[in-house]
């Protein structure tokens, strides 16, 4: 028996799980619809942006009739957003919050509980609506949900070992994440071989406040490679909405050059890599209409960069979880946008590409240098000094000198590079940007920043 199979069985045999049988899911998944498959879904509308909501409610009825509203206004994907206890592996809360939102008629819960409904409930939902769905969740220790997603039909997985630990979490050993999805990634290759490939998609957003284009391109490109280099085929790198039109333009254009690069040099040519793009993700007004205004303002853009897939917000983000219909309009919303713009011409601005393509190959350099022997690592070492720092990550391993302000344009610059492997013309590059009003100080533009939508 292979050592991931022997983890496995381990790893499902744990009271909140009902059954699990191995030759039965593997026969489903060699038998299941291509229509399941968002790497199916890419490959055959190569030059479409295909629209995904979030959602999750606790009750399997309710979670349907979520997927049903969807359905009504032709989504692309749907999403199976799970729980916060499910999450930190806490099955037994999920479990009585479950059964009181059952009894008592209200959602106890801020998403779907796939382990306590199981695969056999799940898989009859999602193969009714045969839909690709897209799991959306948050968790360092993901193996058991993963398995659980699979088995049930969800063929695309979110998160990645650096980007659902260092925004959501304080203390989870960063060590230990990183085998996890080593796990996670070896059994999404062994089901790509069982039909279409299993899509894997990095978490772009991180703390989506103030973080620079190099950090995210780089943690983006180093979940691709930890994913690649077990077995993966499709994979999908992924941004938020920086607030300046310019830089998600730039962007765009290195993260998928640099993503191809970098695969080719690691011998995966054969992996296909999509990139999306996720709607604002900071704080949200409260006024419905500017809502509205923020959301289509970022499908326009989604439809500038070309983003093969883009993740909605609705007009209920700064009030909580969204009822399926004003979720479900958000999608129509979006969907009439990007059918509407037609023709929108390339912007290239060779000038800020070149320096960022530099930067993401300057911090490369550093990381691929570490002495460590295997690629994790190296990541985690240069986690641990500091070459990689997310702004305004609560983990305790975080270096949190990096410091970063919005020039004139709204492009978010470096101001203090902390320990990142910048050279001096890159660095002196982006103070070139950098005209700081005088009448405020950094901290309370940075303070500003966090309302900069509002
Ligand atoms: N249903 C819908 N959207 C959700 N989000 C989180 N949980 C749910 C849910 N159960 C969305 C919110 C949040 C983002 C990360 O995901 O918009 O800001």
């Amino acid at each position: 028996m292979s050592l991931l199979q022997r983890d496995r069985e381990l790893i499902t045999s744990n009271e909140f799980v009902k059954e699990f049988d191995f030759a039965e899911i593997e026969q489903f998944v060699k038998g299941a619809s291509k229509n399941l498959f968002i790497s199916h879904k890419f490959k055959t509308n190569p030059t479409k942006t295909l629209v995904q909501p979030r959602g999750g409610f606790p009750t399997y009825e309710k979670m349907f009739a979520l997927y049903k509203e969807f359905k009504s206004v032709d989504v692309d994907i749907l999403p199976m957003t799970i729980d916060s206890n499910t999450r930190l592996n806490d099955y037994s809360t999920a479990q009585k919050m479950l059964d009181l939102s059952i009894k008592e008629k209200q959602d106890l819960l801020n998403g779907y509980p796939l382990i306590n409904h199981g695969y056999k409930k799940t898989r009859q939902m999602i193969t009714h609506f045969d839909t690709p769905i897209s799991l959306r969740h948050g968790t360092p220790d993901a193996r058991l949900l993963v398995d659980m997603a699979l088995a049930s039909g969800a063929f695309e997985i979110e998160g990645g070992p650096i980007t659902y630990i260092l925004p959501y979490s304080k203390n989870f050993p960063q060590d230990k994440a990183f085998l996890y999805w080593k796990h996670v990634e070896r059994l999404c290759a062994k089901y790509s071989e069982f039909n279409e490939p299993i899509n894997r998609e990095s978490f772009g957003p991180l703390t989506a406040t103030l973080v620079p284009p190099v950090i995210t391109i780089v943690i983006q490109i180093c979940e691709m490679l930890l994913s690649l280099e077990e077995g993966v085929k499709s994979f999908s790198v992924s941004f938020a909405q920086t607030g300046s039109i310019n830089q998600d333009l730039v962007m765009s254009n290195v993260i998928r050059k640099s993503a191809r690069k970098y695969a080719d040099l690691i011998g995966c040519k054969d992996a296909t890599i999509n990139l999306v793009y996720h709607q604002w993700m900071g704080a949200f007004p409260r006024d419905k209409n500017f809502s509205d205004a923020l959301i289509n303002s970022a499908a326009f853009i989604a439809k500038m960069v070309k983003a093969n897939k883009i993740i909605t917000k609705t007009r209920a983000e700064a009030f909580g979880i969204p009822t399926k219909e004003d979720n479900a309009k958000a999608v129509k919303d979006v969907k009439y946008t990007l059918n509407m713009l037609r023709g929108i011409p390339d912007f290239v601005d060779q000038e800020e590409e070149a320096h960022l393509e530099q930067c993401v190959d300057e911090i490369f350099d550093a990381i691929f240098n570490d002495k460590a022997d295997t690629l994790w690592r190296k990541i985690f070492n240069s986690i641990k000094n500091g070459i990689i720092d997310v702004p305004f990550s609560p983990h305790i391993i975080n270096n949190n000198e990096l410091i970063t302000v919005r020039d004139n344009k709204s492009n978010i610059r470096i101001y203090k590079k902390g320990k990142l492997p910048l050279s001096n013309k890159s660095i002196e590059y982006e103070k070139s940007k950098l005209n700081l009003d005088n009448s405020t100080t950094v901290v309370d533009q940075i303070i500003k920043d966090i309302g900069v939508m509002l």
